[in-house]
This record gives structure tokens, C-alpha cells and sequence, in this order.
């Protein structure tokens, strides 16, 4: 059986969650639900990044020990999950005593394998992006993101990157998938080639953090930390176990074009070192901005993303994040272009196309799907485009083209709407030629199949609408295997009610 595992970077709780965090969870829930749906045994793993300086300082600012801040913020994470309808199996938190002891246990493994050694780091380090920043780097007084850098010298364990400056060329080459969109490829290859230096792991001068093992005066460098949640959370250091084998390495990072470095570097570098194999796939997506500008807590830009979900619903938000950005590259959020959205692709087009449909059955042939009779040229041509989307949509999400997966489903929305408007039904009820009643029968029973494929497939982005639709539908096979199974004639269909409602301009000012 396939196994998949995908993960969202671990959010560092120095705020509250915002758009960009709702972002990645909702491209990583499609992606999971999506596989879920083609029959493979999927984990999804969502979580909290706890330790290290920015958070303990954000701890004290809100007037509280680490410890009462992290849990009490970790919850709005969770919160956040259960809004966005994530269908995330582990909720993963830093702070949980697997965790130290996965950590741990992989710092040992480096000892063992003679990647660590003391020594004195003299340096700057951003607090904002937790991480050491080289001297050439510096632009301004600041670190390349814009963020404050402070001096740092203490006394740090060092892992010996640059003995993995070759290994990591050469994994990169012989598995040009492993890094996307390639651009962010061609970033990591010649960031490596620049020279790797060794990296220090871990600081004395805070308490926040995972004690290095035997010398507790030191906490690892939160991002040795964070990462190693990817591992814990299937059972590291039991590398044995069925969950382990399973899940690793068939692993998918979906992560914010900020934390390539970390990811792509650092992570399968800690991995070959331990012995492991590092991540099958890591895929960066762009930033959301507004007016330019990186959405963030620190700059404190960010669009609650709950109110929209309050005034715009879930599901039209979850499509339009979707459809509205290609996966990858960066986009601006405006009100006005989730309007149009909703107004254009889910009211009038999908919600427009099941509406009409399914209350003409309703209406004219006794809410039951009716049967069809001769399946002529038209018919086939459409129940072909929709049977295609199979192909299609699993090739958009190997590779994680999340838009172009909403765009093969709508392109055939339109030709489903194209075709209602060609065949017209309500004219053929008119007629009193009892051939043209047959008719009206087949060309609705293609409709309701084409349906039934469009909403079989948008399950993953907007999983309620969908299955309101399916519902309808009276379907209750929703996986995509069922699609191999024609349409059943004479099922008893609900009785249809609006799912889009189109938005008035004002909502938005
Ligand atoms: N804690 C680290 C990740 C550790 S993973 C082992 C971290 N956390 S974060 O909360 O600052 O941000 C995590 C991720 O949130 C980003 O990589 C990105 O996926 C997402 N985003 C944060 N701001 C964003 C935007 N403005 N736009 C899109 N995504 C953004 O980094």
C-alpha cells in the first residue's frame, strides 16, 4: 500500500496563528485528503514549534513563565486546526517528553558518529529568524529578511556540516525531485556550493530548550530541535517500528520559502549523519503578502484569518487560497479578488451548474436520477473530459500544482454549464415528441455523473460543500475507486438546496 507522509512546519508560538499558517495547514490538508481518497495510508502531522529565544521572549513580554505562555498559545493552534477543518492525524508540541527524548537521542547519535565537538561561536544571530547569520550576509546592520541581528560569543557544540557539502550535491543530483518549485532547487545547490561551514547547535545563554545530553549548562539550537519533530512524532529513536518504516522516508515538507535553508540543508544533513535518509520531497511555497509586504506577526500585517473565515465561510476561503495562488510563488490577498472568486467560480459556475440540475431532476423527474437511453457523440465527449480528471488531478498533485488541480476541475464545471446550455432539458420537457423526453433523461443523467465526478474530486479542497453536494447526489461512495462505478439509475436524490451564495461587493469594505 502507498504510504504518504505530509507535515507543515511546526509554528512558533511568538503570536497568534494568521493567514500564512492557515495557508500551509489548508495546502497540506488538501494534499492529505486527496491522498486519502486515492486509497493510500496517509499521516499528516501539524504542530507547535515551543523552545528557543524568540518564544521565550515573547513568554515574558505577555507577563508569563515559558511554560504557561507555550500552553496556552499552543491551543490556539490547535484551534486554529479544528476552524480550517484540518484533517490532521498528530498535533505535535516540542515541549511533549517524546520530543526530548527523540531529540536527545539523535544529539546522541551525532556524538556517536563523531559529528559533534565544543568550541566558542563569535557571530551575529537574528532572534526573529533564529538563526546565525554570516558577516557577509549582514545588509544594513540587519539579517537578509529585514530582521534585528545581536552579537553573539558563547561557548557551542558544532555539528561538522561542511563534511556534508559533497553528500548533499550528490543527493540533490541523483534526486532532482527533492527540493520544489526548481527555483528554490537551484537556490538550496548554490547555496551549498557556496561553502558550508559548520553549524552551532547549541546556546548557554537562555534556559528554554532541550538540555544537551550529559552537559546541561547548554539547550540545543531550536531548529536541531524543531526539526527532529518530523522523526519523533513516528516514533524515533525506534526506527524499527512499523509506524517508522512505513512513513520514513516517503515524506513531503510542505514549508514557507523562509525555512528552506533549514530544511533542505540543515535537516538531510543531521539525517545522513544519523544514518537515516533524508526527506523524499521538500516543497516551498511563496509568501502571502499584503501590499507587498511579507504577511507576519513580527510586522505585525496579518489578516485574521478566522474573521474572514466568519464572513466568507470556510470552504469558499479554502478554495480561493487555493485556486487564487499558484502554489509556490508568492500572492497578494485582497478582498475584493475572494469576492470575485466566490461570486464567479462557486456561486455562478459550480454552485450555478449543481443548482440547476439538480432541481430540474427534482422538479421534472420525480427526485430520482433518471436513466439514460441512447449515450450520444455530446454525452461521451463530456463523460470522457470529466473521467480524464483522474489522470489530470493525479498528476497536479505528484507535484503539487494545487491551482492547476482547481483549474482542471473547473475547466470541466464549464463544460458541464456549456453543455446544460447546448442540450437544453427545459426545452425538451416542452416537447411533446416522447423521443426528446428520453433524451431529456440521458442528457440529465451525464449531468449528474459529470457532478458526481466534480465533487468526488473538490472533496479535498472545500470537504463540506462538497459532500452537502454529494449528499444531494444521494451518494454515498465518495472515494475515487467508486468513480469506476457508472452512476446508478433510480437512486432517491435530497432535495437540492443553494450551497454558493453569491457575496454582496459591501462585505468586503
Ligand atoms: N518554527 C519554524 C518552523 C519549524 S519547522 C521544523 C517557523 N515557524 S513560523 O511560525 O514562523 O512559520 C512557519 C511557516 O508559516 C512558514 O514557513 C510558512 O509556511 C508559514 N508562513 C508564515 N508567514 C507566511 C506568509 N506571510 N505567507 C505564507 N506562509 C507563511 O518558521
Amino acid at each position: 500500500m502507498t504510504t504518504r507522509y505530509i507535515t507543515t512546519p511546526i509554528y512558533y508560538l511568538n503570536g497568534e496563528p494568521h493567514l500564512g499558517h492557515v495557508y500551509t495547514t489548508i495546502a497540506a490538508d488538501v494534499l492529505a485528503r486527496y491522498w486519502r481518497l486515492t486509497g493510500a495510508k496517509v499521516k499528516f502531522l501539524v504542530g507547535t514549534d515551543e523552545h528557543g529565544q524568540k518564544v521565550a521572549q515573547a513568554a515574558y513580554a505577555a507577563g508569563e513563565s515559558p511554560t504557561t505562555y507555550v500552553d496556552r498559545m499552543s491551543k490556539l493552534f490547535v484551534d486554529m486546526t479544528h476552524k480550517i477543518n484540518a484533517s490532521n492525524d498528530v498535533f505535535i508540541r516540542t515541549t511533549e517528553t517524546r520530543h526530548h527524548e527523540a531529540a536527545q537521542a539523535l544529539w546522541k547519535k551525532l556524538v556517536q558518529a563523531g559529528q559533534i565537538y565544543e568550541s566558542t561561536y563569535a557571530g551575529w544571530y537574528a532572534v526573529r529568524d533564529e538563526a546565525y547569520i554570516e558577516e557577509s550576509e549582514i545588509v544594513e546592520g540587519k539579517a537578509p529578511s529585514g530582521a534585528e541581528v545581536e552579537w553573539m560569543e558563547e561557548s557551542s557544540y558544532f555539528f561538522r556540516l561542511s563534511e556534508w557539502e559533497r553528500p548533499l550535491l550528490d543527493y540533490y543530483e541523483e534526486n532532482p525531485g527533492a527540493i520544489a518549485p526548481v527555483s528554490r532547487r537551484n537556490e538550496v545547490l548554490s547555496f551549498i556550493k557556496g561553502g558550508l561551514r559548520d553549524l552551532s547547535i547549541s546556546r548557554t545563554k537562555f534556559t528554554w530548550g532541550i538540555s544537551v545530553p550529559d552537559n546541561p549548562q547548554h539547550v540545543m539550537y531550536v531548529w536541531i530541535d524543531a526539526l527532529t519533530n518530523y522523526i519523533t512524532a513516528l516514533g524515533y529513536p525506534n526506527i524499527e517500528s512499523k509506524e517508522f518504516k512505513e512513513y520514513w522516508p516517503e515524506s513531503l515538507h510542505l514549508i514557507g520559502k523562509d525555512i528552506l535553508r533549514f530544511h533542505a540543508v540543515y535537516w538531510p544533513a543531521f539525517l545522513m549523519a544519523a544514518g537515516l535518509r533524508p526527506p523524499k520531497r521538500i516543497f516551498a511555497h511563496g509568501w502571502l503578502t499584503c501590499e507587498g509586504e511579507k504577511m507576519s506577526k513580527s510586522l505585525g500585517n496579518v489578516v485574521d484569518p478566522f474573521k474572514l473565515i466568519e464572513t466568507y465561510g470556510l470552504d469558499p476561503v479554502r478554495y480561493f487560497l487555493m485556486r487564487e495562488i499558484p502554489f509556490g510563488q508568492d500572492g497578494t490577498y485582497s478582498d475584493m479578488a475572494l469576492i470575485q472568486r466566490i461570486n464567479s467560480d462557486l456561486a455562478n459556475d459550480l454552485g450555478n451548474l449543481v443548482q440547476r440540475v439538480l432541481s430540474f431532476i427534482h422538479k421534472n423527474v420525480g427526485a430520482h436520477l433518471p436513466e439514460p437511453h441512447e449515450i450520444l457523440g455530446v454525452d461521451q465527449e463530456i463523460l470522457a473530459k470529466a473521467a480524464h480528471l483522474h489522470d489530470l488531478l493525479r498528476d497536479d498533485m505528484e507535484i503539487q500544482a494545487l491551482q492547476a488541480y482547481c483549474q482542471h476541475i473547473w475547466e470541466v464545471v464549464a463544460v458541464a454549464n456549456r453543455y446544460v446550455d447546448s442540450q437544453k432539458p427545459w426545452a425538451l420537457k416542452k416537447s411533446s415528441d416522447p423521443q426528446d423526453r428520453l433524451r431529456m433523461q440521458t442528457v440529465l443523467y451525464v449531468l449528474a455523473e459529470v457532478i458526481r465526478h466534480i465533487a468526488i474530486y473538490v472533496q479535498p479542497l472545500m470537504p463540506e460543500s462538497a459532500s452537502k453536494i454529494l449528499d444531494q447526489l444521494g451518494q454515498k461512495e465518495r472515494s475515487f475507486k467508486d468513480l469506476k462505478t457508472p452512476l446508478k439509475s433510480g437512486t432517491s436524490l435530497n432535495e437540492p438546496q443553494p450551497i454558493f451564495p453569491r457575496v454582496e461587493k459591501e462585505k468586503g469594505e
